[in-house]
């Protein structure tokens, strides 16, 4: 019974795991050196995160992407993705340069009410002769999420074959100019980042490419003045898929040298070179001549000071008994003018029964000219201010 469950709920798994599975992945191939471009519908990630009873109500919900190689952080060399605003469909693209199959993983994230849904992509990239000639255009007026859907691509492709002169003509590459050194443009109307677009083709190049190969082309580009396509390789209908003149490089692979050949691979351990050989020690080296510099001369220096200094404290000192002479005349004129200074004292203060000048009396209103009653202005103790003046202190002369 038990084990009969068991199995039943097996199956269940196993037919839930495969449903799952198999909703979940697309399956896409690219030949490699061909551009791969890859819109990612905000429309269709709806669909899978709403239940299907509200398919019909419609909601136009920001949106944004997750992608990366599947158990690893990123995505492979070959592949990028954008997506200007979270309101714009996402475009996965890119040029694989090997054969070999990506698994990739979308995650899409509504950024209203944060739902998420997953995709896995499986992107096979499958052999296939390389593309002798290829020249790559610079499309000024342009941005990448303009150009990658189908139609403008084609728009692109058109042009360009004409001015290859060959309907046989494939899109190898697209990419921003950003990627490639490419400055921010102004967020302005008419900045935009512009796009490179290398397509390939089995035919040799037309006489309007090779003419940018000639020494008047680099002359006329490299003076920097706007140099417009002349007239008969003219072929843009459409103003924002015109290409710059001057931005024209041409690839012929059949003429390029063979790639070197790949570095061999060791076992990743080191060959054994014997026992180790310790180097020479350095030769000895002479550390007189430094000593002397060094120790012996500041000190002869210092010697030479010393003694200086020395006969200059006490062999050019006067006699004692000379001192003793001077010292009692320098005792004289001190007590001379200390007596003069007493004297000058005395005047001074004989002329002191002078009327104070009326400033320095303490309740002079200069204004008025108004005298306060006179106090003793010969005391040494008269307050500032009287009112404030403390009456048990003593301070205060009494009459
Ligand atoms: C395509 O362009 C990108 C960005 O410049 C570059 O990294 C990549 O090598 C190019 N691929 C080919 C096949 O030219």
């Amino acid at each position: 019974m038990a084990g009969c469950c068991g199995s039943w709920l097996f199956f269940l798994t196993v037919c839930a795991v495969s449903l799952l599975g198999a909703k979940a992945e697309i399956k896409l191939t690219v030949p490699v050196g061909r551009l791969f471009t890859y819109q990612l519908l905000r429309e269709t990630f709806q669909n899978d995160i709403e239940p299907r009873s509200k398919l019909y109500a419609i909601h136009d919900d920001p949106m944004i992407f997750k992608c990366n190689r599947q158990n690893f952080p990123d995505l492979p060399e070959w592949l990028r993705f954008t997506q200007r605003h979270p309101l714009d469909n996402g475009f996965l693209y890119g040029t694989p340069m090997s054969p070999g199959k990506s698994i990739i993983e979308v995650y899409a994230i509504n950024k209203r009410s944060y739902d998420t849904t997953r995709q896995i992509f499986v992107i096979k990239a499958v052999a296939e002769k390389m593309i002798p000639y290829q020249a790559e255009f610079f499309l000024k007026l342009r941005e990448i999420e303009k150009v990658l859907p189908s139609t403008v691509q084609g728009e692109i492709q058109q042009d360009l074959q004409k001015l290859w002169k060959t309907e046989d003509l494939e899109i190898v590459n697209i990419s921003n100019a950003l990627d490639r050194g490419g400055r921010v443009p102004l967020p302005l109307a008419g900045h935009f980042e512009g796009v490179y677009v290398k397509v390939g083709s089995q035919k040799y190049f037309s006489r309007c490419l090779l003419g940018t190969l000639t020494a008047e082309y680099e002359k006329q580009c490299t003076a920097g003045a706007k140099v417009k396509v002349p007239g008969e390789c003219n072929f843009c209908s459409i103003p924002s898929n015109c290409i710059s003149w001057c931005k024209i490089e041409l690839f012929d692979l059949t003429k390029q040298e063979p790639a070197p050949p790949a570095p061999t691979m060791g076992s990743g351990i080191l060959e054994d070179g014997g026992d180790f050989d310790p180097p020479e020690s350095p030769l000895s080296r002479d550390y007189f001549p430094d000593y002397i510099v060094t120790v012996i001369v500041p000190l002869i220096l210092a010697v030479i000071l010393f003694l200086m200094l020395a006969y200059i404290m006490f062999g050019r000192r006067e006699g004692v008994m000379k001192r003793n002479a001077k010292t009692n005349e320098i005792q004289l004129y001190h007590h001379n003018t200390i007596l003069e200074n007493t004297d000058e004292l005395r005047n001074m203060a004989a002329n002191r029964r002078l009327p104070p000048p009326l400033s320095t009396l303490p309740m002079f209103n200069y204004r008025t000219g108004e005298e306060a009653p006179p106090l003793q202005s010969d005391s040494p103790n008269i307050p500032l201010i009287m009112a404030q003046h403390d009456p048990y202190s003593d301070t205060l002369p009494r009459k």
